[in-house]
């Protein structure tokens, strides 16, 4: 219970952070729909703060506004997962799955990178043609830290140092 309840608390802040809620008036029809929905999940109980947040505090460490449309296409997902539970009769209910779908659909690109990750992890990196594809790749895996270099103080790899990126 502990998360579906706090996690109604940072709802608001995505929604607006993404700019989805264009107006005031919209903005105060969200938070309405929002206290509404806190209500119904007891978001007020004293367990709510147990543990810290469960959400916000993990956005701090992702800062371009690509990374935010990975985590936040996540994040949406597993609102509307939770909600597919809820009483959809309830007008407020339906209000803000509603705008979550279609901030879910906003975030595609963020989707898409979701699902890479997802295939990425179940590649069979024990099979043989798998481990001839990837070594051969191997190289121009490398090449993308040209792309991604970090700051100059922090130890370069031996890669890094060859490819002067
Ligand atoms: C909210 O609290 C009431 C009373 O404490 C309880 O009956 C109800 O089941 C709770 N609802 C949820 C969703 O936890
Ligand atoms: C749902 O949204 C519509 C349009 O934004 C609004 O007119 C209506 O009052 C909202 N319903 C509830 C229960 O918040
Ligand atoms: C993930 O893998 C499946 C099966 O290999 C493939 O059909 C699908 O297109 C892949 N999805 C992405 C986003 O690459």
């Amino acid at each position: 219970m502990a998360f579906q309840t706090y996690s109604l608390l940072v709802l608001s802040v995505f929604m607006i952070s993404f700019g989805h809620v264009e107006n005031r008036s919209n903005l105060l029809q969200l938070q309405n729909d929002i206290d509404k929905l806190k209500a119904d999940f007891n978001s007020s109980h004293s367990d709510v703060a147990d543990g810290g947040p469960i959400f916000t505090d993990k956005l701090s460490s992702w800062t371009e506004r690509n990374e935010k449309r990975i985590i936040l296409s996540q994040i949406i997902s597993m609102y509307l997962k939770m909600l597919e539970k809820t009483d959809k009769s309830k007008a407020h209910v339906r209000n803000i799955s509603e705008e979550l779908h279609t901030l879910k659909e906003s975030l595609s690109d963020g989707s898409q990178k979701i699902e890479d990750l997802k295939n990425l992890t179940k590649l069979e990196m024990s099979d043989l043609k798998v481990q001839r594809k990837a070594v051969n790749e191997l190289f121009s895996v490398l090449q993308k830290l040209r792309d991604t270099s970090s700051s100059p103080k922090r130890k370069r790899s031996q890669f890094q140092r060859l490819c002067k990126c």
